[in-house]
């Protein structure tokens, strides 16, 4: 079985695909991390992250793994790494690459298959998983997703920034994802829009649990 959780930044799609991937004991693709991985490996190579054909042969050639929640390049673990803010911002620039995204998306089926999981990200139920038996869209109002984001940067770097510029990331890149050509943000038809303002983590994981239990009970009686 397949669960897709796509959304924006700082929805709270992170936490519940994860919390969700261990209540099923499903696996759990973080395909934001492989498109941060992209960046990651791209910088550390000099490459103009707008250099569409250098990033795309950056990617094709990239050794990337995804294992117990920790992402690889090259055997290294730089799961810590791809969460600094350079690399969101950069994530994002290489995620509007069309040969990127069809890289990546051939590593996530792959990835998938043969498997139960719990993918998420952006176009996960519209462009990668179309036929995925349980499709969530995630929000959440965006000041609340920089205060959330707030929190995060000062707990994992230590780092404290205004809100009002994380605001105006999250803005840009929300403007970024959902204007791009190729797959961008969007609710795939069939999915369950669920809003996460003002809803504990726990609540949101116990809502989207009982939803995917339900399914699997239809399909299996
Ligand atoms: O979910 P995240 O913040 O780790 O994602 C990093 C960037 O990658 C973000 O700008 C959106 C992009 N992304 C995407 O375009 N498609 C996905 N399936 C996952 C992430």
């Amino acid at each position: 079985m397949i669960v897709t959780i796509d959304g924006p930044a700082g929805s709270g799609k992170s936490t519940a695909a994860r919390g969700l991937a261990q209540r099923l004991q499903f696996d759990f693709l973080d395909t934001g991390a492989m498109y941060r991985a992209v960046a990651w490996q791209c910088l550390q190579r000099s490459i103009d992250l707008h250099d569409e054909s250098a990033v795309a042969a950056c990617t094709h050639a990239m050794p990337l793994r995804l294992e117990q929640q920790h992402v690889f390049v090259d055997g290294c673990d730089v799961t810590a790494e791809v969460r600094h803010p350079d690399i969101s911002r950069g994530s994002s620039i290489v995620a509007s690459n069309p040969a990127v995204r069809r890289e990546l998306a051939a590593r996530q089926r792959e990835f998938a298959s043969g498997r139960n999981v719990v993918t998420e990200g952006r176009d996960q139920g519209t462009a990668v998983f179309p036929n995925a038996e349980c499709k969530f869209y995630v929000t959440a109002n965006a000041e609340e997703r920089a205060a959330r984001r707030q929190r995060e940067l000062l707990e994992r770097h230590e780092q404290t920034v205004p809100l009002d510029d994380i605001l105006t990331q999250i803005r840009e890149r929300d403007a970024r994802d959902k204007t791009r050509v190729i797959d961008p943000l969007r609710a795939a038809d069939d999915a369950i829009r669920v809003d996460t303002s003002g809803v504990t983590p726990e609540a949101v994981l116990d809502r989207l649990e009982s939803l995917v239990r339900e399914r699997m009970a239809r399909a299996n009686p």
